[in-house]
């Protein structure tokens, strides 16, 4: 069975930022209480004409064009995220579509926060099954559609992006190593996006009791993702005889600072060993992954090698963590 590399990544974050201070004026809160509470200092917002399709291509022309290869070599293209263009076609459709990457087949993901690390579990299934040599992951997410600007609550936590990984047969000893993914559907009730799907269509009620945007119990979600952020790391690095020790890097989701820094207390991990880049983009949900990797190798953190540790808790509750041995 061959292995699976990551080969390349892209991001992009649209220009538009919104910071603290911003927020102060559209909602009760401070700059000084959004720092100490959740580590953002600022987000970056899609223009009104931005959708996640467009940011996702973008994202994907970073990558291929560091792997120097062209759009038309791409077998599959998994798109993870919660705000897709439309509900059909699949944002994979447009994104296909527009980066000419014609022989291609894919699929939307939805798996919220985790959406990265299950996308990355798929996509090296795909090459190490040996039926595919090139997938592109690709998380991508405009949550300032869906984020309601009234409730302070979530509206500082999230801002806009997209990160794209290529996936390609790899050599012994390189690549991927490991992967726990998970779901609790308990845990559904703490964050969702009531209306909009079968259950409850839209309707001018659904739209005027601002059910068409994201609702959370805050410290439920909190409580649930500093304990399974350790616990699935814990494991998953305990099934291949590994210990935090032997951890490059942790690059976790960031969702807030104080659950990232919390798991890799518990992990046992030094700061230098974890990435934290949440000050800059917030909650970029499926995109959070690719930005703070693209942040690790740019600030050579990250090399050639190096066993990387990735995690994320979502929304269903979602868990994941996957185990990779840097490729380039
Ligand atoms: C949302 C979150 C930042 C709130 O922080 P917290 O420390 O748990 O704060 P609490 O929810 O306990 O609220 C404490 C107080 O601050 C208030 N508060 C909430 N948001 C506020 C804001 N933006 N500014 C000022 N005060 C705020 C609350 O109303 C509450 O006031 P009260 O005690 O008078 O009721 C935190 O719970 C969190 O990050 N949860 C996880 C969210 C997440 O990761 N979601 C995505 C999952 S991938």
């Amino acid at each position: 069975m061959p292995g699976a590399k990551i080969s390349a990544l892209g991001c992009y974050v649209p220009p538009g930022v919104l910071t603290n201070p911003d927020l102060e004026k559209m909602v009760e809160t401070s700059n000084e209480w959004i720092l100490e509470r959740t580590g953002i200092v600022e987000r970056h917002i899609a223009a009104p004409d931005v959708a996640t399709s467009d940011m996702a291509v973008e994202a994907a022309r970073v990558a291929l064009t560091q792997r120097g290869i062209d759009a038309a070599e791409v077998e599959v293209v998994i798109v993870c995220t919660v705000t897709p263009d439309m509900f059909f076609p699949s944002t994979a459709c447009l994104v296909q579509d527009r980066l000419g990457a014609k022989g291609a087949w894919g699929f939307d993901l939805i798996a919220a926060c985790s959406g990265f690390i299950y996308g990355l579990t798929v996509g090296s299934q795909l090459v190490m099954s040996g039926a595919h040599k090139k997938v592109l992951v690709i998380g991508a997410d405009t949550m300032s559609r869906i984020i309601d600007y009234t409730d302070r609550g979530t509206c500082i936590l999230f801002g806009d992006g997209a990160g794209a990984m290529l996936i390609e047969p790899a050599e012994p000893g390189e690549g991927y190593v490991g992967a726990l993914n998970e779901i609790d559907g308990s845990g559904g009730e703490y964050l969702k996006m009531p209306a909009g799907g079968s259950r409850m269509p839209a309707t001018a009620q659904t739209v005027a009791d601002r059910l068409h945007f994201v609702k959370q119990d805050g410290g439920q979600v909190f409580k649930f993702a500093v304990r399974k952020m350790y616990e699935t790391c814990k494991t998953l690095l305990d099934t291949h005889g590994l210990t935090a020790k032997d951890v490059k890097l942790l690059i976790p989701h960031q969702a807030n600072r104080r659950i990232i820094t919390a798991t890799a207390e518990r992990l046992g991990m030094n700061c230098d060993q974890v990435v934290i880049n949440i000050e800059r983009y917030g909650n970029t949900t499926a995109a959070t992954i690719p930005l703070a990797t693209r942040d690790a190798i740019e600030s050579g953190r990250l090399k050639k090698g190096d066993l990387v540790l990735f995690a994320a808790v979502g929304a269903g509750f979602t868990i994941g963590a996957t185990l990779w041995r840097w490729s380039y």
